[in-house]
């Protein structure tokens, strides 16, 4: 049954219905539906524009409906055009007239800014949740590995050495500030549409304040015809679901490229490993893989939804229907994203020795030596030009630069005495960097 069909004389195209009709997608939104309608209908009731004993029968059917749907006693679907039409003609089905008044003062332009607005809003705490799991992760391998050294990149080349504890540092400051951005965006986005009616509010008496507070937003919306043409809130999580994926898919990247058979630093637990179909020696890090590949699709539905809404004149338009197919994907994939890490994180084995001899090899200690006569009153510039040619003496030998003798150390800078093998050691290398936000086990801690 269409809410619509007094106006029309012709029948509408079987196609045509299907191209238009949401519920397949929109039947998720069937709790926050109702409840914005119970809201609805009591504040029409307080307000004398329905009668008490209406807004209760409303109240009543809304609820049964709600709890049958829970219990898999109803079914959403029977041909409706979306999740609004289907309640509404349900409930007429169960409570007879005074289900006819439910709509009266609202428009389902208003009716679903307030849906998604309300779907959003948990799903942004149910995100905050898993961000939050993942960051007890990250916690706990900070907390564990304060000297457990490991090379630092800079252009995928061995740099400096540093520690685990900080690596897995730099991506807690990263899900931090998505849970920061989460919490900022979740402020702006609590507003309440509803009593927007089409666009141009309503000439019944709503309380729209009553119904904002009751339904738990800090205020109504401020202008009836933004209230149902603003998918803003919408786009900003879009683009903090991608900010997330983005720090996933790099930290992926990561995993990746260190379970890799050349690096080893890692050993990805089966759990989160597949297999080829015809190599048998094969174990691939494909949850890892697939994080980084899902990245592409999360920005695809938010670049999808900003060219939806470019071209829109105020105030509603179908186009926006198109916002809760990608909504959903986005945060739906993301939600699984950020779980996985979480638990391929937790469960995965750092091979500590080999991330240590690494760290040692391919001159991470040059700094430290221009360092180190930098405190013997060397110029840093005049020191950076020594310490180059120490490394590449190095390399026709062969050898790291602690292997040098004294000697070799001394024809090149008569500066240098014994105690440079103790100033670029690993230990001291990482120990002695204590600059705020730096590697050293104090500073880390
Ligand atoms: N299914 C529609 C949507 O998701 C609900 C609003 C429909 N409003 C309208 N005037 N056709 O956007």
């Amino acid at each position: 049954m269409k809410l619509w069909g007094g106006r029309f004389k012709g029948e509408s195209s079987k196609l045509a219905e299907e191209f238009n009709a949401s519920l397949g997608f929109d039947k998720r939104l069937y709790r926050q539906d109702i409840q914005g309608s119970i809201v609805h209908a009591l504040m029409l009731g307080r307000q004398g524009i329905i009668s008490g004993e209406e807004a209760e029968a409303i109240r009543e059917g809304l609820s049964g409906i709600l709890r049958d749907i829970e219990e898999g006693k109803l079914e959403i679907g029977g041909g409706a055009e979306d999740i609004h039409s289907f309640v509404e003609t349900e409930l007429t089905k169960r409570i007879g007239e005074a289900g006819k008044k439910l709509h009266t003062g609202r428009s389902r332009n208003d009716q679903v800014a307030l849906d998604m607005k309300m779907y959003v809003r948990e799903d942004m705490d149910g995100m905050a949740e898993a961000l939050s799991g993942l960051l007890a992760v990250l916690d706990r391998l900070i907390a564990g590995n304060r000297k457990t050294y490991m090379p630092g990149f800079t252009h995928l080349q061995k740099a400096q050495p540093t520690t685990l504890s900080h690596h897995m540092g730099a991506y807690r400051e990263m899900f931090r500030r998505d849970l920061s951005r989460l919490s900022d965006a979740r402020k702006r986005l609590n507003e309440c549409p509803l009593g927007a009616g089409a666009f141009a509010g309503t000439t019944f008496p709503l309380d729209r304040e009553w119904t904002a507070a009751e339904l738990e937003f800090d205020k109504a919306t401020e202008n009836s015809m933004d209230s149902v043409s603003d998918r803003d809130y919408l786009l900003e999580y879009m683009f903090v679901l991608s900010l997330t994926a983005m720090h996933l898919s790099r930290l992926s990247e990561e995993i990746i490229i260190w379970n890799s058979n050349e690096y080893r630093f890692v050993t990805v637990s089966d759990a989160y490993s597949t297999g080829s179909s015809i190599m048998p020696q094969k174990k691939n890090p494909d949850v890892a893989e697939l994080i980084r590949g899902k990245t592409g699709r999360v920005y695809g539905d938010l670049l999808g939804l900003l060219v939806t809404m470019k071209g829109l004149p105020l105030a509603y338009n179908k186009d926006m229907q198109e916002d809760k197919e990608a909504a959903f994907d986005a945060m739906d994939t993301v939600h699984s994203c950020v779980v996985l890490m979480g638990r391929m994180l937790d469960t995965m084995t750092f091979n500590t020795e080999r991330m240590r001899e690494s760290a040692k090899l391919g001159f991470t200690n040059a700094t430290d030596v221009a360092d180190y006569l930098v405190g013997k009153g060397v110029p840093f510039r005049t020191a950076h030009g020594i310490v180059g040619e120490l490394v590449l003496k190095c390399e026709e030998k062969g050898c790291a630069l602690e292997d040098l003798s004294l000697e070799e150390f001394r024809s090149y800078c008569g500066a240098i005495d014994e105690d440079i093998y103790d100033a670029i050691s690993l230990e001291a290398c990482v120990g002695r960097r204590k600059t705020k936000g730096a590697p050293g086990a104090e500073e880390t801690e």
